[in-house]
């Protein structure tokens, strides 16, 4: 039964069905290669390859499953329907955008998927060989300091905007922003901040300027939306080819949805690594190329992206908090992280968009 089976036999197991069902009718095989088991968050993956016609090739598999840095939750199976919910929709967006994201000369594409092997809630995709793209954003982001020069990272961004403006093109129509709605989720974020220790004050002063917004009438877009659209899940190859995996669950939303979480992400680029105590955050002027390419000429971005953006905003600070609560760390690191970095991060960063929600 798959309950016995320990992570390094399901790992067997899932090896030997990949080399079977992709590899095993190619008679010029090469020897095969199999990655180690890495434990992410919410997956747990590793890779098989070989080389093909002298070109490498290979299958990523990755079991989608809620970690959450608890140990306990690292053995792969039994697994919970909540693991299952998430890679049937990983792998449902999977094939809907190999359908339907854009072809074109942007060369971004979305990781291809091959297969799904649902009695082990597997996922096979098509391994690319690619660096994290948010490693050079940094890099860049930090030379820009000392050299003004302009670098491929706005041209990278612009194809990131562009290619997503062309896909939610496909299937966007007009709506009325509910407002009201929004302030309410980002009231109820809001009050859990509080609840978390943040300063009342502040967290009222937002409230406050949220509530003057109630009932105002705004129109925009609803598309196909993707939970998954984030600087750390793109890719670049030497070739300059952008790869995008790990779209989530897609759901009809404000097309500005995906806009904020993208933008979001980026203002937290330096989380994970030490130059966030500098709570610094990339240049404004990278974001605006990724903004600028989505909107192109006709339209630009206004109250709905800059009110998402702080709902996003609102929701990574929540998360830094829950995470630093499963933090096994000595209680006086982790007041001291929440009150000298994390809570003047955010405040700044909330601060500059209550400011251009008023403009
Ligand atoms: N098809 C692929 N080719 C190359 N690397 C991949 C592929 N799929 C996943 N990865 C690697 O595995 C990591 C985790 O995958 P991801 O889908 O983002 O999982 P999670 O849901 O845990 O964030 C990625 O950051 C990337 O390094
Ligand atoms: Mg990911």
């Amino acid at each position: 039964m798959n309950r016995e089976l320990t992570n390094k036999q399901l790992y067997n197991k899932l090896s030997d069905y990949v080399v079977d069902e992709f590899f095993a009718d190619n008679s010029s095989l090469k020897r095969i290669e199999f990655g180690p088991l890495e434990v992410n968050c919410f997956s747990i993956c590793f890779w098989v390859n070989t080389i093909i016609d002298s070109e490498k090739q290979g299958v990523y598999i990755k079991i989608p499953k809620v970690i959450l840095y608890k140990k306990e939750n690292e053995k792969i199976l039994p697994l919970s329907s909540d693991d299952r919910k998430l890679a049937e929709d990983e792998y449902r967006s999977l094939v809907h955008l190999s359908h339907y994201w854009p072809k074109n000369d942007m060369n971004v594409s979305f990781v291809k998927p091959v297969g799904f092997l649902k009695e082990y809630n597997a996922i096979f995709t098509e391994q690319f060989f690619a660096k994290h793209f948010f490693k050079m954003f940094r890099q860049f982001d930090l030379k820009r300091r000392f050299n003004s020069k302009p670098d491929n990272t706005h041209h990278i961004l612009s194809r990131l905007g562009k290619t997503l403006s062309r896909f939610h093109q496909t299937t966007i129509t007009e709506c009325k922003f509910d407002i009201n709605s929004i302030l309410n989720k980002m009231e109820g974020c809001c009050d859990e901040l509080k609840a978390f220790g943040v300063s009342e004050k502040f967290i009222n002063s937002i409230i406050f300027k949220l509530r003057t917004l109630k009932d105002i009438e705004i129109y925009t877009h609803h598309t196909n939306t993707l939970k998954g659209f984030d600087v750390r899940q793109v890719f670049i190859d030497k070739e300059g080819r952008i790869f995008l995996l790990d779209p989530g669950k897609m759901k009809t939303d404000y097309k500005e949805m995906d806009l904020a979480r993208f933008i979001a992400t980026s203002r937290i680029l330096y989380w994970g690594s030490m130059l966030f105590f500098l709570r610094m955050s990339p240049e404004k002027s990278y974001e605006e190329s990724f903004v600028k390419a989505y909107y192109g000429d006709n339209e630009k971005p206004d109250k709905v992206l800059c009110l998402l953006t702080i709902k996003e905003l609102l929701k990574h600070w929540r998360m830094a908090y829950t995470v630093l609560g499963i933090k096994q760390w000595p209680s006086l690191i982790k007041g001291l992280l929440k009150k000298t970095y994390i809570d003047p991060f955010y405040r700044r960063q909330i601060n500059v968009e209550l400011v251009n929600l008023e403009r």
